[in-house]
């Protein structure tokens, strides 16, 4: 994520780890990660700080944003750990917005934003597709997936 002489391979790129199953949440994450990588290039490229900080404003309301729209899926699903998944989510703009300015550089602040990515997909997201499978729920009687054609 530092100077690189191939912006391309130093991309962070998606796993099959990161995988629900459920197209939307999938959807979302990947445009998570790939604001995560437009920021790391802005970086990279010397984007004047103001720039920088406007990019961390879309990233914000991309996570709030993705939040509220999987919490309304778990809801509908009456996902049983929702309050605790809910918090997760509420704790992490919190601690966005404090990270903001505690962070020494915006590289830092990228790869505090890409792990913890990670670690609440593969940890906590994960648990909501272990859900459906056990309870044979079919999302899209949901109407949650999006209909987006390609
Ligand atoms: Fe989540």
């Amino acid at each position: 994520m530092t100077t690189t002489t191939n912006d391309n391979e130093k991309r962070l790129k998606w796993h099959k780890a990161y995988e629900t199953g459920i197209e939307r949440i999938d959807f979302e994450h990947k445009v998570f990660l790939e604001l995560i990588n437009s920021f790391c290039y802005a970086i990279n490229n010397q984007l004047a700080a103001k720039d920088l900080s406007r990019l961390i404003s879309e990233i914000e309301k991309y996570a709030e944003f993705h939040f509220i729209s999987e919490e309304n899926f778990m809801r509908r699903i009456n996902y049983p750990d929702y309050n605790k998944h809910q918090k997760d989510h509420f704790e992490l703009l919190e601690y966005l917005n404090l990270y903001k300015h505690k962070a020494e550089d915006f590289g830092q602040y990228a790869r505090f934003l890409h792990q913890w990515f990670v670690n609440h997909t593969i940890h906590e997201d994960i648990k909501i597709k272990t859900f459906i499978q056990e309870n044979n729920i079919d999302v899209d009687q949901y109407y949650y997936n999006l209909n987006i054609s390609k």
